[in-house]
Protein backbone atom coordinates (compact mmCIF):
# COMPACT_ATOMS: atom_id res chain seq x y z
CA UNK A 1 0.00 0.00 0.00
CA UNK A 2 1.45 3.59 -0.81
CA UNK A 3 1.58 5.65 2.17
CA UNK A 4 -0.37 8.33 0.57
CA UNK A 5 -2.97 5.94 -0.24
CA UNK A 6 -3.85 6.02 3.69
CA UNK A 7 -3.02 9.35 4.57
CA UNK A 8 -4.78 10.87 1.73
CA UNK A 9 -7.84 8.47 1.60
CA UNK A 10 -10.74 9.80 -0.19
CA UNK A 11 -12.47 6.57 2.65
CA UNK A 12 -12.78 7.99 5.49
CA UNK A 13 -14.90 4.68 7.37
CA UNK A 14 -12.09 4.05 9.55
CA UNK A 15 -12.65 3.41 13.23
CA UNK A 16 -10.18 3.86 16.35
CA UNK A 17 -9.97 0.98 18.93
CA UNK A 18 -9.53 1.26 22.25
CA UNK A 19 -5.83 1.70 22.39
CA UNK A 20 -6.17 4.56 20.18
CA UNK A 21 -8.65 6.11 22.69
CA UNK A 22 -6.55 4.96 25.86
CA UNK A 23 -3.46 7.68 25.48
CA UNK A 24 -5.88 10.97 25.03
CA UNK A 25 -8.19 9.91 28.14
CA UNK A 26 -5.91 11.21 30.56
CA UNK A 27 -5.34 15.07 29.36
CA UNK A 28 -9.30 15.08 29.41
CA UNK A 29 -10.33 16.36 32.61
CA UNK A 30 -12.96 13.95 34.27
CA UNK A 31 -16.35 15.49 33.60
CA UNK A 32 -15.72 17.76 31.35
CA UNK A 33 -17.83 18.70 28.45
CA UNK A 34 -17.18 16.71 25.26
CA UNK A 35 -18.26 17.20 21.75
CA UNK A 36 -17.26 13.81 19.46
CA UNK A 37 -18.03 15.66 16.07
CA UNK A 38 -17.14 12.44 13.84
CA UNK A 39 -18.87 9.57 16.04
CA UNK A 40 -21.59 8.21 16.40
CA UNK A 41 -23.01 6.62 19.90
CA UNK A 42 -20.73 3.63 18.45
CA UNK A 43 -17.78 5.58 18.69
CA UNK A 44 -15.50 4.24 21.29
CA UNK A 45 -14.34 8.34 21.93
CA UNK A 46 -17.54 8.39 23.33
CA UNK A 47 -18.18 5.27 25.17
CA UNK A 48 -14.66 6.16 26.93
CA UNK A 49 -15.25 9.45 27.69
CA UNK A 50 -18.25 8.99 29.13
CA UNK A 51 -16.91 6.12 31.66
CA UNK A 52 -14.41 8.74 32.69
CA UNK A 53 -17.82 11.16 33.89
CA UNK A 54 -17.60 13.23 30.47
CA UNK A 55 -20.92 14.54 29.20
CA UNK A 56 -20.54 13.79 25.72
CA UNK A 57 -22.33 15.36 22.95
CA UNK A 58 -21.77 12.92 19.51
CA UNK A 59 -22.84 13.92 16.06
CA UNK A 60 -21.72 12.28 12.58
CA UNK A 61 -22.66 12.83 9.21
CA UNK A 62 -24.70 9.86 8.87
CA UNK A 63 -27.30 11.88 11.47
CA UNK A 64 -27.08 14.47 8.90
CA UNK A 65 -24.86 16.28 11.53
CA UNK A 66 -21.96 17.92 9.59
CA UNK A 67 -19.04 19.51 11.30
CA UNK A 68 -18.75 22.36 8.98
CA UNK A 69 -22.49 23.59 9.82
CA UNK A 70 -22.19 22.79 13.82
CA UNK A 71 -18.80 24.20 14.05
CA UNK A 72 -20.22 27.56 14.71
CA UNK A 73 -23.21 26.21 16.65
CA UNK A 74 -24.36 25.93 20.51
CA UNK A 75 -23.16 22.69 20.75
CA UNK A 76 -19.65 23.54 20.16
CA UNK A 77 -20.48 26.58 22.26
CA UNK A 78 -21.00 24.48 25.32
CA UNK A 79 -18.39 21.62 24.58
CA UNK A 80 -15.01 22.40 26.74
CA UNK A 81 -12.72 20.06 24.71
CA UNK A 82 -13.45 18.65 20.94
CA UNK A 83 -12.19 14.98 20.89
CA UNK A 84 -12.06 12.92 17.85
CA UNK A 85 -10.48 10.80 14.87
CA UNK A 86 -11.69 13.02 11.56
CA UNK A 87 -11.89 12.41 7.98
CA UNK A 88 -8.40 11.95 6.48
CA UNK A 89 -9.81 13.38 3.54
CA UNK A 90 -10.75 16.76 4.74
CA UNK A 91 -8.69 17.04 7.89
CA UNK A 92 -6.80 20.29 6.97
CA UNK A 93 -10.26 21.57 6.30
CA UNK A 94 -11.13 20.29 9.71
CA UNK A 95 -8.09 21.58 11.51
CA UNK A 96 -8.99 25.02 9.99
CA UNK A 97 -12.28 25.25 11.51
CA UNK A 98 -10.71 24.01 15.19
CA UNK A 99 -8.43 26.45 15.71
CA UNK A 100 -11.31 29.08 14.55
CA UNK A 101 -13.22 27.97 17.38
CA UNK A 102 -9.98 28.73 19.84
CA UNK A 103 -11.51 25.82 21.46
CA UNK A 104 -9.30 22.86 23.18
CA UNK A 105 -9.01 19.76 20.67
CA UNK A 106 -7.09 16.77 20.79
CA UNK A 107 -7.58 14.72 16.69
CA UNK A 108 -5.98 11.55 15.61
CA UNK A 109 -4.50 11.94 12.74
CA UNK A 110 -1.83 10.31 10.05
CA UNK A 111 1.58 11.74 10.84
CA UNK A 112 2.39 11.40 6.80
CA UNK A 113 2.95 14.40 5.03
CA UNK A 114 1.32 16.12 8.01
CA UNK A 115 3.64 18.93 7.67
CA UNK A 116 4.29 18.81 4.17
CA UNK A 117 1.44 21.03 2.67
CA UNK A 118 1.39 25.16 2.50
CA UNK A 119 -1.68 25.83 4.18
CA UNK A 120 -0.93 22.81 7.28
CA UNK A 121 2.42 24.95 7.57
CA UNK A 122 0.45 28.39 7.84
CA UNK A 123 -1.69 26.40 10.57
CA UNK A 124 0.41 25.27 12.64
CA UNK A 125 2.84 27.93 12.29
CA UNK A 126 0.03 30.57 12.93
CA UNK A 127 -1.66 28.57 16.46
CA UNK A 128 -0.80 27.18 19.49
CA UNK A 129 -0.51 23.22 19.26
CA UNK A 130 0.98 20.21 20.60
CA UNK A 131 1.61 16.92 19.28
CA UNK A 132 0.95 13.40 20.79
CA UNK A 133 3.43 10.76 19.40
CA UNK A 134 2.65 6.82 20.21
CA UNK A 135 5.12 4.51 19.88
CA UNK A 136 3.10 2.13 17.62
CA UNK A 137 0.91 2.48 14.65
CA UNK A 138 -2.85 2.00 14.93
CA UNK A 139 -4.80 -0.46 13.11
CA UNK A 140 -7.91 0.77 12.73
CA UNK A 141 -11.08 -0.82 12.89
CA UNK A 142 -14.05 -1.42 9.62
CA UNK A 143 -16.66 -1.33 12.70
CA UNK A 144 -17.38 -1.09 15.78
CA UNK A 145 -18.41 -4.95 16.61
CA UNK A 146 -16.30 -7.69 14.44
CA UNK A 147 -13.33 -6.10 16.09
CA UNK A 148 -11.54 -7.20 12.60
CA UNK A 149 -9.32 -4.70 11.75
CA UNK A 150 -9.94 -2.87 8.28
CA UNK A 151 -6.34 -1.01 8.15
CA UNK A 152 -2.72 -1.51 9.20
CA UNK A 153 -1.55 1.74 7.83
CA UNK A 154 1.86 2.22 6.92
CA UNK A 155 2.82 4.99 9.21
CA UNK A 156 2.19 6.29 12.57
CA UNK A 157 -1.02 8.53 13.69
CA UNK A 158 -0.39 11.41 15.61
CA UNK A 159 -2.94 13.33 18.57
CA UNK A 160 -2.59 17.10 17.12
CA UNK A 161 -4.14 18.85 20.18
CA UNK A 162 -4.56 22.96 21.29
CA UNK A 163 -4.56 23.72 24.58
CA UNK A 164 -4.99 20.08 25.64
CA UNK A 165 -0.98 18.70 26.47
CA UNK A 166 1.17 20.20 29.16
CA UNK A 167 4.29 20.30 26.92
CA UNK A 168 4.46 21.26 23.21
CA UNK A 169 5.63 17.28 22.58
CA UNK A 170 4.91 14.43 24.08
CA UNK A 171 5.42 10.52 24.07
CA UNK A 172 2.75 8.08 24.94
CA UNK A 173 2.92 4.11 24.59
CA UNK A 174 0.11 2.11 23.53
CA UNK A 175 -0.83 -1.30 24.58
CA UNK A 176 -2.13 -3.54 21.15
CA UNK A 177 -2.64 -6.44 23.04
CA UNK A 178 -5.74 -4.60 24.85
CA UNK A 179 -8.80 -5.92 23.75
CA UNK A 180 -10.06 -3.19 20.95
CA UNK A 181 -13.41 -2.38 21.44
CA UNK A 182 -14.52 -3.20 24.96
C1 LIG B 1 -11.82 8.28 10.32
S1 LIG B 1 -13.53 8.07 10.73
C2 LIG B 1 -13.43 8.00 12.49
C3 LIG B 1 -14.73 7.73 13.15
C4 LIG B 1 -14.67 7.85 14.68
N1 LIG B 1 -14.31 9.20 15.05
C5 LIG B 1 -13.67 6.88 15.27
O1 LIG B 1 -12.54 7.28 15.53
O2 LIG B 1 -14.01 5.70 15.44
C6 LIG B 1 -14.20 9.69 10.39
C7 LIG B 1 -15.72 9.70 10.35
O3 LIG B 1 -16.17 11.03 10.07
C8 LIG B 1 -17.33 10.96 9.26
N2 LIG B 1 -17.49 12.25 8.57
C9 LIG B 1 -17.02 12.60 7.34
N3 LIG B 1 -17.33 13.88 7.05
C10 LIG B 1 -18.01 14.36 8.12
C11 LIG B 1 -18.60 15.62 8.43
N4 LIG B 1 -18.53 16.65 7.55
N5 LIG B 1 -19.24 15.78 9.61
C12 LIG B 1 -19.32 14.74 10.50
N6 LIG B 1 -18.79 13.51 10.26
C13 LIG B 1 -18.13 13.32 9.09
C14 LIG B 1 -17.06 9.79 8.33
O4 LIG B 1 -18.26 9.27 7.79
C15 LIG B 1 -16.32 8.82 9.26
O5 LIG B 1 -17.20 7.90 9.85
Amino acid sequence: MKLDQVANSKNDEFFTPKYGVMPILKYIPDGAKVWCPFDTKDSLYVKMLEDKGCTVINTHIFNGEDFFELVNSEICDWCEYIVSNPPYSVKTEVLEKLFETEKPFAMLIGVVGLFESQKRFELFRDHEFEILYLNRRISFMKDYTSGKTALNPPFSSVYITSKILPDKVMFEEINKKEILVS
